[in-house]
């Protein structure tokens, strides 16, 4: 679904991220660990379109994306759930699910129904306030609203930074039961890396900007990925 290759970005003069290969396989879920700084947002906004790239490729399916624009990436399927819980706070939770929703028709009505039972804690809260969800109830809401839009590649910056453990099982049973239909693959950069790394089919470490330890996920992989992140 996704492939990057010798992928190089950062921020005017200042390189951030160098050589990164990684792969996100179509229905397969892929990690990304590592310690603040090391560069793993600024990777995900290179894969969005959001910097551009000094050097690699990024494919999306069957395609070239490395020069195409946000917009375009987002039409061929990419959703970016990005740091931070982050919605429109003045706007209702419903609204916040309208807003996507209209703009893909029926498909956009079923999807939300689909994010509704996907994140069922919701459901009570529409007619809140973003603004007035907790961190928790808002990330749920960033993943449905990214939902809504019929991804193929679901793309999470930390998603569980700063959220309380019960709501983190949730994301994640939420993450599996998407991952059960076959349809999406996920790209998750996470620092909480005992969930993380349990449900990926692989993860990577990122260490100043370059991937310094890659092995395939699973519940038995969580202690070399601690030893992999010096933990
Ligand atoms: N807009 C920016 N301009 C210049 N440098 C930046 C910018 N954003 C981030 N950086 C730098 O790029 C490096 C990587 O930052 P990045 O946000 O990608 O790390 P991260 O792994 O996502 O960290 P965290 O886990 O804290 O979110 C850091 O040294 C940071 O200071
Ligand atoms: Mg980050």
């Amino acid at each position: 679904m996704l492939e990057l290759t010798g992928l190089s970005t950062g921020y005017g003069r200042t390189a951030v991220v160098h050589d990164v290969d990684l792969t996100v396989p179509d229905g397969g879920l892929t990690a990304v660990l590592g310690h603040n700084g090391a560069g793993k947002t600024t990777l995900l906004r290179a894969v969005l379109g959001l910097l551009p790239v000094r050097s690699g490729t990024v494919r999306l399916a069957d395609d070239d994306v490395t020069r195409w624009a946000p917009h375009r990436r987002v039409r061929r399927g990419v959703a970016y759930v990005p740091q931070g819980q982050q919605s429109f706070g003045q706007l209702t939770a419903k609204e916040n699910l309208q807003v996507v929703a209209d703009a893909h028709g029926a498909a956009g009505r079923r999807r939300t129904a689909d994010a509704l039972a996907l994140f069922p804690a919701l459901e009570p809260l529409l007619g809140r306030q973003a603004g007035l969800l907790s961190g928790g109830q808002r990330q749920q809401l960033a993943i449905a609203r990214a939902l809504v839009t019929g991804p193929r590649l679901l793309v999470l910056d930390e998603p569980t930074e700063g959220i309380q453990p019960n709501v983190v099982r949730e994301i994640y049973a939420a993450i599996t039961t998407l991952l059960g239909t076959g349809d999406l693959s996920v790209l998750l950069v996470e620092q909480h890396i005992g969930y993380a790394v349990e449900h990926a089919g692989q993860y990577a470490v990122m260490t100043s900007g370059r991937i310094t330890h890659r092995a395939p996920g699973g519940a038995t992989a969580v202690p070399d990925a601690r030893e992999a992140m010096a933990l």
